[in-house]
């Protein structure tokens, strides 16, 4: 079980922390972590964000456990030299093409949701984001048109590969789970939705069991607000996921308990919560490690298929937040330590 541990910038190293304290309580046989510089933190010591050595760690890696990236410091450095490329960088080079963003209410956490209790507890819905092409990865650059004005552009495009086995993720996920699967496109404005939807209707051929329903991400933007509990699985792009996701992260609470996996073909892959770096309180213990913690629970899930474990992992965080374990972020006044302590002793 060799796991890479890249902490990153911010509160990154300290959520970190929490989760291999609790992935090294499990004492696993065989589990060998191995860390590495990313980000910010990468680019002040060796002058790149993504530095050979730590790509060379992430492939001889099992999974890749990561903290977070993001750096006030370096949001003027030239683009490729900045702290997102890498994990943008990761994600391009390891082939994570299938993001799996799972948003569930805790019990009891109703009352954190920005949306009327109600509402909020009925949600439980995984986003499937694509996460190798798009505008992301599209040509992009700056020019100067001939009247003078300067213009950014960014080229978005998906080949039908590329959606083909995204749709496919999304939809064996949907039949581990309640059965419907909702592909979120601009099919009415962008041909890259446009083939996006067509390929994902010729997929669905293949999963006679699976309900397939369209929507336009205006609409789901609105409809994961006003009725978030209708999704089952949601699959989508790239941008319109990377939107879409922290969206659906505000109607569960806290950003601070949701975890995601960013799939290979295989068992590779990377691990990490969904919010991000947090400069203004890094090192002040002030973060909530549990979606660090969560996040390790499904590194043990998809990468080692390690169920038992992964589940105890999540019983022990649900069962601290059933006691009242509350991190600023929920209200409370724990830190990123006494959480981590707390999760363990519940382990
Ligand atoms: C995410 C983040 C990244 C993204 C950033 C850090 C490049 O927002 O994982 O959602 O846009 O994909
Ligand atoms: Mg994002």
């Amino acid at each position: 079980m060799k796991i890479a541990v890249f902490a990153g910038d911010g509160i990154g190293p300290e959520v970190t922390r929490e989760a291999v304290r609790v992935l090294e309580a499990l004492a696993l046989p065989g589990l060998e972590l191995s860390e590495g510089d990313v980000g910010g933190a990468a680019w002040r010591k060796h002058g790149h964000p993504l530095p050979p050595k730590t790509l060379e760690i992430a492939r001889a890696a099992d999974a890749i456990l990561f903290g977070a990236v993001g750096d006030f410091d370096c949001d003027k450095l030239e683009r490729h030299l900045r702290p997102e490329q890498a994990i943008l960088g990761l994600r391009k080079e390891l082939g994570l093409f299938a993001n799996l963003r799972p948003a569930t209410v805790f019990a009891g956490l109703e009352d954190f949701s920005a949306l009327r209790p109600e509402i909020a507890g009925a949600i439980d819905l995984l986003i499937v984001r694509e996460l190798n092409g798009d505008v992301y990865f599209g040509e992009k650059g700056m020019r100067t048109l001939d009247d003078g004005r300067r213009q950014g552009w960014d080229m978005m495009s998906y080949a039908e590969d590329e959606v083909r086995r995204i749709a496919h993720v999304g939809f064996k996920a949907a039949q581990g789970r309640a059965g419907r699967l909702c592909s979120v496109d601009k099919a009415n404005v962008l041909e890259t939705s446009q083939l996006w939807r067509d390929v994902v209707i010729e997929v669905a051929a293949e999963y006679p069991d699976v309900e397939l329903s369209h929507m336009y991400v205006d609409n789901a933007a609105m409809q994961l607000v006003k009725g978030p509990g209708q999704f089952d699985v949601i699959v989508t792009g790239n941008l319109f996921g990377d939107i879409l996701s922290d969206l659906a992260s505000m109607c569960v609470g806290s950003i601070g308990l949701l975890a995601s996996a960013s799939m290979a073909t295989g068992t590779m892959g990377l691990y990490e919560p969904i919010h991000g770096s947090a400069p203004d309180i890094a090192g002040q213990d002030k973060a909530n490690p549990m979606a660090t913690i969560l996040s390790a629970a499904m590194l043990l899930r998809h990468s080692f298929g390690l169920e038992a474990a992964a589940a105890r992992v999540e019983g022990a965080v649900a069962k601290a937040l059933a006691d009242g374990i509350r991190g600023g972020d929920l209200g409370g006044t724990l830190g990123t330590r006494a959480i981590g302590d707390a999760v363990l002793e519940r382990l």
